[in-house]
């Protein structure tokens, strides 16, 4: 065994033959295989102008870290913890451990690993660096709608964790929350899940838990219009190449909805269930008719259907929706305990966001019915780096 190198035992033949020997197994007995299906050995590049995870396709599991600094954490501090959290990162991204990796078997593979960094409010205050906080970067006003709690809200720093696979994006929310131990404490864990990869072909658009195909009308990345939806261009100098979310935290009321009838399910959002087309269409990517009548000369799309509603009139003024499931099981009472991760990215949260959100709210979106905005936290997200620099470095370097 001495003489046998970890090298030639990662290679296939090596574990097989070994394996076989040392454990005395029978050659039917399953044994490691060599290389990783290609789904877990895929990276997802981690340099560049824009951070991942936002232009990436949407991994299957996302966990949200919203982290507080703890007292006296200064503009140094940050930036020692961003160098150290964007070494993570890079390395983690890439399938090789951290420094001190306490697992270092779990880092790879990497399975589409990304990070992506957002500075909260509290983070400018705290660096001193208040005049160079975008002015939206704040919590949003409150909606008729929200019945928001304490503990899904707001946050220093944001760490968005995405993978194809639930054992790496473990290991990496746990390096990330040990390094960043010295110097914040964790405000809150959310954690998401779409379609697994190899499900359904891809490109197909996902279905949210009450059933509907979620995220057709998007921009599309690698598109103009992507470019100047999502990525600041002419804000301020340090934030050009990135980008804001907002994190919002929707419950959906299963048991309700399952109450409602297939039609009053479609006239709600404005489109069929089955293939997500617009009640004016066939096929999902049809475009919606807003101004076709029914016999009884009443809209088909109604005033109140959420795809009118929530409609951006020009399409620089979209938003992008990167949204993840939630199901963290039954209430005590047994009721389901699920919703959406809303996460939306925008180059201007007052152009962007801010109108569709007012129009849900004041326009009584028939969605509201089901749903309820009990989180809500607003992050820049700076811009990507390259391999000798670290991210927040435009900001805080
Ligand atoms: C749990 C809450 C929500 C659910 C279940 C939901 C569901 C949907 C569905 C099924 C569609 C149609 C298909 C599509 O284009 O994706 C849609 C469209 C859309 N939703 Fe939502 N949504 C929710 C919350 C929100 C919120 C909070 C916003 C923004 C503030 C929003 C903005 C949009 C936009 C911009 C569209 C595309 C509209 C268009 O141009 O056709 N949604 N949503």
């Amino acid at each position: 065994m001495a003489d046998l190198s970890r090298r030639g035992l990662l290679t296939g033949g090596a574990v097989t033959a070994v394996a076989g020997t040392l454990a005395g197994c029978s050659a039917e007995r399953p044994v490691a295989t060599a290389r990783p299906p290609a789904t877990g050995s895929a990276i997802e590049p981690f340099h560049g102008p824009h951070q991942a995870g936002i232009a990436t396709v949407p991994q299957a599991h996302a966990v949200f870290l919203g982290l507080d600094l703890l007292p006296g954490t200064g503009r140094g501090d940050i930036a020692r913890m961003m160098r150290l959290l964007t070494d993570d990162a890079r390395r983690l991204a890439q399938g090789r451990p951290a420094l001190a990796d306490p697992e270092p078997e779990l880092a790879a593979p990497p399975a589409r690993l990304t990070f992506t960094f957002g500075f909260g409010p509290g983070l400018f205050t705290a660096a001193g660096l208040e005049d160079r906080r975008p002015e939206a970067v704040r919590p949003l006003p409150s909606f008729g709608i929200d019945r928001l709690e304490d503990r899904w809200n707001d946050g220093d720093l944001l760490v968005q964790i995405c993978a194809d696979d639930g054992v790496v994006l473990a290991h990496a929310l746990r390096m990330v929350v040990k390094d960043a131990r010295a110097f914040t404490r964790v405000r809150w864990v959310q954690r998401g899940f779409r379609r697994s990869p190899g499900v359904q072909p891809a490109g197909t658009t996902q279905r949210n838990l009450m059933g509907q195909l979620d995220g057709t009308v998007n921009p599309s990345p690698g598109t103009p219009g992507f470019e100047r939806a999502v990525w600041v261009t002419d804000g301020p100098a340090w934030l050009r190449g990135g980008t804001t979310l907002v994190l919002r935290r929707i419950r959906m009321n299963l048991e309700k909805w399952d109450e409602a009838d297939p039609v009053a399910k479609e006239f709600a959002v404005g489109r069929r269930l089955g293939t997500g087309a617009p009640l004016t269409g066939r096929a999902e990517r049809d475009e919606p008719d807003l101004a076709a009548v029914d016999s009884r000369g009443l809209p088909v799309i109604s005033e109140n259907a959420h795809i009118r509603l929530a409609r951006a009139p020009a399409p620089e003024l979209r938003i992008l929706r990167r949204s993840y499931n939630y199901d963290e099981g039954l209430t005590p009472e047994g009721r389901s305990d699920s919703g959406l991760l809303f996460a939306s990215y925008q180059a201007d949260i007052t152009r962007q966001f801010l109108p569709v959100q007012r129009r849900l709210d004041e326009g009584n979106d028939l969605l509201n019915l089901w749903t309820t905005p009990i989180g809500s936290a607003v992050f820049a997200i700076p811009p990507g780096c390259d391999e000798d620099g670290w991210i927040g470095r435009t900001l805080l370097g």
